[in-house]
C-alpha cells in the first residue's frame, strides 16, 4: 500500500456512492448473468447517454471489453490499425490476437493519435490476396499519452473508416475524462461522429470493477457479442454488482465529477511542475496524466516514496496519473519532495 500514489488511476480505491450500490447489490436474492431488474433500467440510461440505438453490455474488464468488441467485428483475415503505443498493443499480452487471431498493424505516433495520413500508406500495401484486409481502426479516448481526439478529428477517422469500408471502435477505459475535457456529451463524442462501438471505463474512474461495451447501431455484432463474452469468460453470473455501479455512476452523473476531478488534479500538477528548473513536460495536459521528463537522479529517492512509473527508460520519461481522490495535499508533498 502506498499512501500516495501517481501510478495509475487505478490504484485509487472506489467512491463511497459505489460502495453504498455494492451494499445495495448485496442484499436479498436478484437473477443473475444480467437479467436483474437494474440491466435494463442500466441499458436505457446508457441509451440517453450515447444515442438511442446504442446497447451495452457489461464486463469486468477493461482488456475484455477491448477484445470483446474487436471480436465481434472482424474475421480472422482482416487487420486491426491501433497506435503503437495503444493498451491493446502494449499491455493485453497479445488477448486481441488470441481472440482474434487478426493482424494488428501497429503505427507509430507522437502523441498516441492516430489520423487518415499515417494509416493509408499501411492500407496502399494491403491491396492483394497475400494480404490482411483493412477492417478496424482502433483508438483511445483519452489516448494511452493523455492526449484527447477532438471531435472533428474523430469525425474525420470514422469517415475515413467507413470511406474504405472500415469501422471505427474507441477504447474508452478513460472515455470520462475525455469527455470533461471536451466539454461534450457521449453522444457528440461517439454516436454523432459516427462511431460504430465504444467502451466505456467506470474502474478508472471511481468504482470498484466494470466496463460497458457499447455497440451504437450494430445490432447483429451485438448478437454475436453475447455467445462471445461467454467464451471470454466474462459474462458473470452475480452482473448487479456491476449494473448497480454503473447506474450510481451515470446516475447522478458521479462519473463526471470523478473525471473533473481527476483532470483539475492533473492540471494543478502540471502547474507545479512547470515551475520546477530541470523538468519538461512532454504531452499537452488534456486528461488525468502527466507526461514528464524528469532529472534522472531524483527519479529512485521519489520512487522510494510515491509510486509512478517511468515510460521511457531511455529519456526518464515518467508517467504521473491522477484519479477521483487525488489532493492538491497530496500533489504539494510530492512537489516539496521534487525541489527538496
Ligand atoms: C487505455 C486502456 N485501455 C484498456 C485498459 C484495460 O483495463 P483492464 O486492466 O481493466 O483490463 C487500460 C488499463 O490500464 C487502459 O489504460
Amino acid at each position: 500500500m502506498h499512501p500516495i500514489s501517481f501510478g495509475s488511476d487505478n490504484h485509487s480505491g472506489a467512491h463511497p456512492l459505489i460502495l453504498k450500490a455494492i451494499e445495495t447489490a448485496n442484499n436479498g436474492f436478484w437473477h443473475g448473468y444480467g437479467e436483474e431488474e437494474y440491466s435494463e433500467k442500466v441499458q436505457n440510461k446508457i441509451a440517453a447517454m450515447f444515442g438511442k440505438n446504442a446497447k451495452a453490455m457489461f464486463l469486468m474488464t477493461g482488456t475484455g471489453a477491448n477484445v470483446l468488441a474487436l471480436q465481434s467485428l472482424i474475421k480472422s483475415y482482416e487487420a486491426i490499425f491501433c497506435a503503437e503505443t495503444s493498451h491493446i498493443n502494449m499491455h493485453e499480452a497479445g488477448a486481441v490476437q488470441k481472440f482474434t487471431q487478426s493482424r494488428l498493424i501497429t503505427i507509430p505516433t507522437t502523441d498516441g493519435k492516430l489520423t487518415k495520413e499515417l494509416i493509408i500508406p499501411h492500407i496502399n500495401l494491403m491491396a492483394d490476396q497475400h494480404m490482411s484486409q483493412p477492417r478496424i481502426i482502433s483508438i483511445s479516448q483519452a489516448t494511452e499519452y493523455g492526449t484527447v481526439y477532438s471531435l472533428n478529428e474523430i469525425k474525420a477517422l470514422a469517415d475515413f473508416a467507413h470511406a474504405n469500408k472500415m469501422l471505427l471502435y474507441i477504447d474508452g477505459a478513460r472515455l470520462a475524462n475525455a469527455a470533461i475535457s471536451l466539454g461534450c456529451t457521449m453522444e457528440e463524442m461517439t454516436a454523432q461522429c459516427g462511431v460504430d462501438l465504444v467502451s466505456f471505463g467506470a474502474t478508472k474512474n471511481g468504482c470498484l470493477f466494470g466496463e460497458a461495451l457499447i455497440f451504437i447501431n450494430h445490432d447483429s455484432a451485438a448478437a454475436d457479442a453475447v455467445y462471445y463474452r461467454k467464451q471470454l469468460t466474462q459474462l458473470i453470473s452475480k452482473m448487479r454488482y456491476i449494473t448497480l455501479q454503473m447506474e450510481t455512476y451515470i446516475e447522478n452523473d458521479l462519473w463526471k465529477e470523478t473525471a473533473l476531478h481527476a483532470n483539475q488534479m492533473a492540471q494543478y500538477l502540471a502547474e507545479r511542475l512547470s515551475e520546477i528548473k530541470n523538468i519538461t513536460i512532454t504531452q499537452p495536459v488534456q486528461v488525468n496524466a502527466v507526461f514528464a521528463i524528469f532529472p534522472k537522479e531524483i527519479i529512485p529517492p521519489l520512487q522510494e516514496k510515491y509510486h509512478f512509473y517511468t515510460w521511457n527508460e531511455a529519456r526518464y520519461e515518467v508517467r504521473l496519473m491522477c484519479s477521483w481522490n487525488t489532493t492538491k495535499d497530496m500533489i504539494n508533498a510530492f512537489i516539496k519532495d521534487i525541489v527538496a
